[in-house]
């Protein structure tokens, strides 16, 4: 049965957040660079979903919508730029594990906000429009970016 394109999102959120008590439980510092990467991979490929696919339809609905999204990508915006510092890191690990925990607080506000503000908003207004064909499109985009 075809998945409705929130419950992929929501999903992809969910991933995001175990990885996260994952790293805080590792100890090994190599170990938790690397598991901060598939972090960062899986935020790269969930945000450019929302950016190329599904911000475009709540974008369309009206001013609101086009002041939601334009928030959104400036949060993305934010976590990218943590990504690119958290990846020429070269310091010790106490540092790392702050740096990490400041992008944890980024990505947790901006998921709470996308699932309480943003989804219901373009359930509410794009509603079928929005489930026409999109999960497909949103899967199909997943597999070429292998996660
Ligand atoms: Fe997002
Ligand atoms: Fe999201």
């Amino acid at each position: 049965m075809e998945q409705m394109p929130i419950e992929i999102l929501k999903r992809d959120h969910r991933k995001v957040k175990e990885l996260f008590i994952d790293l805080g439980d590792e100890k090994d510092f190599d170990d938790k660079k690397r598991l901060a990467e598939r972090i960062f991979k899986n935020f790269e490929t969930h945000a450019k979903i929302e950016e190329e696919l599904f911000y475009p339809e709540v974008r369309s609905v009206s001013m609101e919508g086009e002041k939601m999204i334009e928030e959104s990508i400036q949060e993305h915006n934010k976590v990218r730029g943590y990504i690119n510092e958290l990846r020429d890191f070269d310091g010790g690990l106490v540092e790392y594990e702050n740096k990490v925990r400041e992008m944890q607080q980024v990505i947790d506000d901006h998921v709470a906000k996308e699932e309480n503000i943003v989804f219901p908003f373009s359930e509410k207004n794009i509603g079928e429009k929005l489930n026409l064909g999109l999960s497909a499109k949103i899967m199909a985009m997943k597999a070429r970016e292998m996660i």
